[in-house]
């Protein structure tokens, strides 16, 4: 079963490192550090996902378990409030993760492939493998598409029945294999809010497709809808998401004067690795963003839209409400999540009350993710609600252990030697933050450990709490840095391609993801919001 996290880490230069929090047939007993010997059978036989370390090593400054215990629950306790990021973003910022970790190998077939198009099966991209799998020629991937090879399989909601409004999903002869959707990453059906952001990303392609194709000759359609498609989801990602949740300053340094800190020099057309700082730092920050509850749609109104039934209404995290396809009632309404004001559609906006906001990133996550469904990381149905493994923060703290991460401290100082502008944290700030995780409840000890060794995603989530819930400083320049890096190494790039200007959106220079949204949704408010 795929889930959500790596199980080992691959680090270019160091190898596996790898420590099971529990769930995984066959690992090691939790807290019990495995041996590269033991995911050797794996290594062996297909190259592995590339993670790389960007900074230094974290040996001798990780936090102890009964200290990340405490950390976790801290951080899970509700009360940093919502921000100014629409609620939208957040499942686009999952998306992306799930782009730039999703593992190609898993839908291609072996014979196939190049020892080189392996190694970059491995490798974290922005090119959308994960909606595209490895195309409608691999025949392992040639399930995701219409039999013209162009189109991407849509699905039908029920009840009543409405095309294009699900994930595509499976024949069989017991509920669960109808209910899997039919898509080269299920992480994606994890939660409703994901699941329809990509069914969202069908709906663009196969718009793509029908009009923009015109005098394209029949062998290169698909490619050329590819690279449209990718080139203004990557110039959505730089111009929109990420000043979203980064200061936009940093996004501007990085994009139009280099890095600094990853993969300096490297000739862009190399294979990118993924910096562990990023996968199990930097880019979490998305949990923070997460809402408890949702003002979904007209049915599910005014905060009814619980996260506990995101996980339900889909076929990752739940099982469809018992269904085998997504009810009708529980499609989406986007003019919620995003806000459409912005592309000046007045008439696809919702009264403020009825509009979902982010919560603020900053070091606190809400309660639903101190009791993730078992399912989705692999453990028995049957834990317990307080089981600390099903807490995401504790989890993301010992991942953080497991790889030897770098801390908050040692990253800014790294960064400060690259040459990057970045102002260290105090002690002070790192204690009291500003409306995020108190630390009251740990010991004098265990405090002092949290400020002199910080946790880097924890670090991260201070920095932009400080910082009016926005990425900066180390956070931020490490978060721009990686998506800029994959960016420039997918096999389209808007960072290499510098003559590429978007076509799809109100001029030359503007795409946003209202627009890729007002795309693909043909402008309609009967398909942005199909409930009325
Ligand atoms: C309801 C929403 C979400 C849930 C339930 C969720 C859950 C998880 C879980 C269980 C893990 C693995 C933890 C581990 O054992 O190491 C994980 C990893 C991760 N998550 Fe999330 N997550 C959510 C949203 C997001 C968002 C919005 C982002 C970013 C914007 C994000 C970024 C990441 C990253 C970067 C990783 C590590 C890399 C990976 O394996 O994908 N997640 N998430």
């Amino acid at each position: 079963m795929v889930t959500h996290g790596s199980e080992s880490y691959f680090v270019i230069g160091e190898g596996l490192l790898g420590e099971s929090i529990g769930g995984r047939n066959g690992g090691p007993p939790d807290g019990a550090a495995a041996t590269a010997a033991s995911f050797s059978a794996t290594a062996a036989s297909v190259p592995p996902f590339r993670f790389s370390r960007m900074g230094p090593n974290g040996a001798g400054k990780q936090l102890g378990e009964p200290n990340r215990k405490k950390l976790g629950d801290a951080m899970a306790v509700p009360g940093g409030g919502q921000g100014q990021i629409p609620a939208g973003f957040t499942y686009l910022g999952q998306f992306i993760d799930h782009d730039l970790t999703f593992d190609k190998t898993n839908v291609m077939l072996g014979a196939n492939v190049t020892p080189a198009q392996l190694l970059q099966a491995r490798s974290p991209s922005l090119d959308l493998d994960s909606l595209y799998g490895a195309g409608p020629g691999d025949p392992a991937s040639a399930k995701f598409y219409e039999a013209d090879g162009l189109h991407l399989k849509t699905g039908k909601s029920i009840n009543p029945t409405k095309n294009g409004f699900d994930l595509p999903r499976g024949a069989g002869n017991t509920a669960a294999k109808k209910r899997k959707a039919i898509i080269p990453d299920p992480r994606n059906d994890e939660n409703l809010a994901v699941a329809q952001t990509h069914t969202a990303m069908i709906r663009f392609h196969n718009r793509v497709v029908d009009t923009q194709l015109g005098a394209v000759p029949p062998a290169q359609k698909f490619a050329k809808a590819r690279e449209i498609v990718t080139k203004h989801y990557q110039w959505m990602i730089r111009s929109d998401y990420l000043p979203r949740i980064c200061r936009p300053g940093v996004v501007n340094d990085v994009f139009n004067n280099g890095r600094k800190a990853f993969e300096v020099g490297a000739t862009p057309t190399d294979v990118p690795t993924m910096p562990i700082e990023f996968s199990v730092a930097g880019f979490r920050l998305g949990h923070s963003m997460v809402r408890a509850g949702y003002n979904w749609n007209i049915n599910f109104d005014n905060g009814d839209g619980t996260l506990p039934l995101l996980f339900e209404f889909s076929a990752t995290g739940g099982g469809l409400g018992g269904e085998t396809r997504l009810l009708t009632i529980w499609v989406a309404d986007f003019r919620r999540l995003y806000d459409f004001s912005e592309a000046n559609r007045p008439n696809l906006t919702v009264p403020p009350g009825k509009f979902n906001h982010a919560m603020r990133i900053d070091s606190r996550i809400v309660n639903p993710l101190q009791h993730l469904p078992p399912q989705t990381i692999a453990l028995p149905n049957s834990t317990p609600g307080n089981d600390v493994r099903r807490n995401l923060a504790f989890r993301n703290l010992t991942r953080a252990r497991m790889v030897r991460l770098a801390t908050g401290q040692q990253m800014a100082t790294f960064l400060k030697n690259r040459g990057v502008n970045v102002t260290k944290l105090t002690k002070t700030q790192i204690r009291d933050g500003n409306g995020g995780a108190d630390l009251g409840a740990l010991t004098q000890t265990q405090r002092q450990a949290v400020l002199r060794d910080t946790p880097l995603w924890f670090y991260v989530l201070r920095e932009a709490e400080l910082n009016n819930g926005q990425l900066k400083g180390v956070g931020a320049r490490i978060v721009a840095e990686t998506l800029h890096r994959a960016m420039e190494g997918s096999t389209h790039s808007i960072v290499r391609d510098t003559a590429f200007a978007p076509s799809l959106g109100p001029n030359s220079s503007t795409f946003r993801m209202v627009d890729l949204l007002l795309f693909a949704f043909e402008g309609k408010k009967a398909l942005l919001n199909p409930n009325g």
